[in-house]
């Protein structure tokens, strides 16, 4: 099982959903560097449950804890490791789920392969385990130079139309479109009441980037972007740029033409041949809507039986505006890796 990602800024994360704590273990970050627990704290609380209505009701304060790798406030170039206690566990309430398996969820798939599985809250493929992420990323923002923003384009059938960077944490959906953040917690509202899910698009924008990031080969910076945010729970696309809509586009509209002042636009999402142009990049990524959920379904359980299943208990209706985070930390930790 891949638990660590990375070659020169390593991460592991560690640990189960109902378990009794997550981490973090952070090998190659360079010595010298202020750390302290706030600086990774403010990501951490952008990403706990319970922020608002249309998230998970299980309470989570998320602190972290730096248990190594830090000295009279600096990085001593030795491993950091990160704990964050599960306070909010309730493994009881999935017990009615250690015979069956969720649709849509890791279970099925994760038994099949390893025979013996975590059943509470999805043990290892739980979302919790982000949470290791956002803590190791937070740090990793830390060490590029570049900027990274990520927020809601899309929820449901509901277009963000604005780009208002400062509005995003201002509602809780993060969109940068004020107008359509309000439809965006309508739409989730509205599926939540008919114990249902909805999906949507986050778009992550780099600025500041510097060009030379990444290799002409298996380096591409944008296979390797593809990677880490696909390996985000819920993630099931990812487009760089123009992304898919390039498929209908000439060459002479799709390619990046430059002037004495630079590029004139931006349709490779600021990557050429796998290696960064400095201009910003641009991703997207796709979230399908949650897959637990309370409306009855058909699965079967371990003996193999049909059964009828409705997943009661706290999740979120809408993943993304907690992906939000998770998704500036995957980016985050690739940009340190190569920088
Ligand atoms: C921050 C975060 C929170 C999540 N919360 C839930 C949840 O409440 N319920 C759920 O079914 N899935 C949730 N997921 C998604 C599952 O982790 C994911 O669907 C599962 O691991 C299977 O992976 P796949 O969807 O990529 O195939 C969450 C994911 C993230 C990143």
């Amino acid at each position: 099982m891949t638990n660590t990602f990375g070659t020169s800024f390593k991460v592991t994360t560690w640990g189960e959903s109902h378990g009794k704590a997550i981490g973090a273990v952070i090998d190659g970050c360079p010595a010298g560097l202020p750390l302290k627990e706030s600086d990774i704290q403010s990501d951490l609380d952008r990403r706990k449950p319970g922020q608002s209505t249309i998230t998970t009701d299980r309470k989570e304060s998320d602190r972290v804890e730096i248990l190594s790798g830090v000295f009279e406030g600096k990085t001593t170039g030795t491993p950091i490791s990160l704990m964050i206690m599960n306070e909010d566990s309730d493994p009881k309430s999935y017990d009615h789920l250690k015979d069956v398996f969720r649709p849509g969820h890791a279970d099925m798939a994760y038994f099949v392969k390893y025979g013996h599985r975590d059943h509470r809250g999805g043990g290892r493929s739980s979302g919790r385990e982000t949470a290791a992420r956002v803590a190791a990323g937070a740090i990793a923002k830390k060490i590029i130079d570049a900027d990274i923003k990520a927020y809601a384009v899309q929820i449901g059938s509901i277009v963000a139309k604005k780009r208002d960077l400062e509005e995003i944490e201002n509602n809780p959906v993060r969109s940068p479109d004020k107008d359509a953040a309000k439809k965006m917690v309508a739409e989730i509202e509205a599926a939540k009441a008919e114990s249902d899910s909805i999906g949507g698009i986050i778009e992550i924008i780099v600025s500041a980037m510097h060009a030379g990031t990444g290799d002409p080969i298996f380096g591409k910076l944008d296979s390797l972007l593809a990677a880490a945010l696909m390996s985000i729970g819920g993630v099931k696309g990812v487009e760089i740029g123009s992304g898919f809509s390039c498929a209908e586009m000439k060459g002479s509209a799709h390619n990046d033409q430059m002037n004495k002042e630079g590029f004139t636009s931006n349709n490779a999402g600021g990557i050429a041949g796998g290696i960064s142009t400095g201009q910003d990049l641009i991703i997207r990524i796709a979230v399908k809507p949650t897959s637990s959920i309370g409306k009855k379904q058909k699965m079967i359980s371990i003996s193999g039986e049909e059964t009828i299943i409705g997943i009661e208990g706290r999740h979120d209706p809408c993943l993304v505006p907690r992906i939000v985070p998770v998704a500036e930390a995957m980016v985050a930790l690739v940009l340190a890796d190569r920088r």
